[in-house]
């Protein structure tokens, strides 16, 4: 489901021009400037500006929140900016939690806390998440793989804004701003009976739905530059700055991985980088060439060539939007070759 009013289409022209783009954005103006003023912002595109403005107003309430989108679209980052929008240097608790990344048998303790003697090993209380995020932000990350006896505790804990101790006799209150994050499909989730219908609709209350950085390429060189600044700080003052083969560069990779990967392109060139000029080799070697280093691992050619084939369609998708006829025409192939070629590699529309 496509929840904004304006889609990636309906600002960047089709198929993508990164001229025409490097251009737009140098006609903005603010991003070719040093990271600075708008320092603390999530973006230039209208897609993230309008849930900057959103952040602004929800930071008035204290109203649950639902953040999705895929992984490395800056859920947690959002979640962040909203409490200190909230906050207002008051300096409450902000306290993240991976829900998949904690086993299921010891969820409720860690969310809930535990006295002493609850279970064996429980030798002192400890406080729990809620505990900690008493008067602050507690962010619930993919909140869809909590299992099910966890999420009638939670729904429960919404509801009546208090939570009881693993070994406690006694509910106490809470006071939290919850905030739950997922890269998957609560709906589908909820559909297929993994995910608890209530649980969705109370949770669900204000949903923000982060486009994936493929559709929103006007952050792109603004995020790059962040992250040169970031690590101009950190390497004693580098001027780090990206050549224009680079920047073109940027704004034609698909990135699958989102900010995180720009992030982490943008750290590995500053590394590696013999000059502050940051040259697309630095930037996209690693990302834009499969790696080289199958062949070391005795890969054939053969096999090796498919996984370019099957990259390369990825990425010339990914750049059409993920429409068939454009991509087939801009490939020189017949959309019947594409299809082929996509159901030979398993390639499918990432969901949205
Ligand atoms: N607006 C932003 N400005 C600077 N860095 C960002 C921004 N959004 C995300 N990041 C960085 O990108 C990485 C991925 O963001 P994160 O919030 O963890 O994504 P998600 O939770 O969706 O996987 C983190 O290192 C984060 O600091
Ligand atoms: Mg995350």
């Amino acid at each position: 489901m496509r929840c904004w009013p304006c889609s990636a289409a309906a600002y960047v022209a089709k198929p993508l021009d990164v001229d025409a783009l490097v251009q737009r954005i140098r006609t903005l103006g603010r991003p070719l400037e040093p990271a600075g003023e708008a320092e603390d912002g999530l973006g230039l595109s209208p897609a993230m500006q309008a849930i900057d403005r959103m952040l602004g107003r929800l930071a008035a309430s204290d109203g649950t929140v639902l953040i999705t989108g895929e992984s490395g679209v800056g859920k947690e980052q959002v979640a962040r900016r909203l409490h200190a929008l909230a906050d207002g240097g008051r300096a409450r608790p902000f306290v993240a939690v991976n829900c998949g990344a904690i086993p299921d048998t010891l969820l409720e303790a860690e969310l809930f806390g535990f006295e002493k003697g609850a279970f064996t090993g429980a030798i002192k209380e400890r406080r729990g998440y809620f505990e900690q995020a008493d008067g602050g932000t507690l962010f619930l990350d993919e909140v869809g793989d909590m299992p099910p006896a966890m999420q009638v505790k939670l729904l429960r804990a919404i509801q009546e804004r208090t939570i009881t101790r693993v070994g406690a006799e006694n509910p106490f209150k809470v006071d939290v701003r919850l905030v739950c994050a997922t890269h998957e499909d609560l709906h589908r989730l909820v559909e297929t009976g993994r995910f608890r219908e209530d649980l969705y609709y109370r949770i669900n209350v204000i949903h923000l739905p982060i486009p994936p950085l493929r559709e929103r390429r006007e952050d792109i060189l603004w995020l790059a530059r962040r992250f040169l600044a970031e690590q101009s700080d950190k390497r004693g003052g580098t001027p780090f700055a990206l050549s224009a083969t680079a920047e073109r560069g940027l704004l034609a990779h698909p990135w699958p991985g989102n900010i995180r990967e720009l992030k982490h392109a943008i750290e590995r060139a500053c590394i590696l980088s013999e000059r502050p000029q940051i040259s697309p080799e630095a930037l996209l070697g690693e990302v834009l060439q499969p790696a080289l280093s199958g062949a070391l691992d005795g890969e054939t050619l053969a096999g090796h060539l498919e996984r370019c084939e099957k990259r390369y369609l990825e990425q010339a998708l990914s750049l059409q939007q993920w429409r068939i006829g454009d991509t087939a025409e801009a490939l020189g192939i017949s959309r019947k070759t594409l299809w082929e070629k996509m159901k030979k590699h398993g390639i499918a529309e990432p969901a949205r």
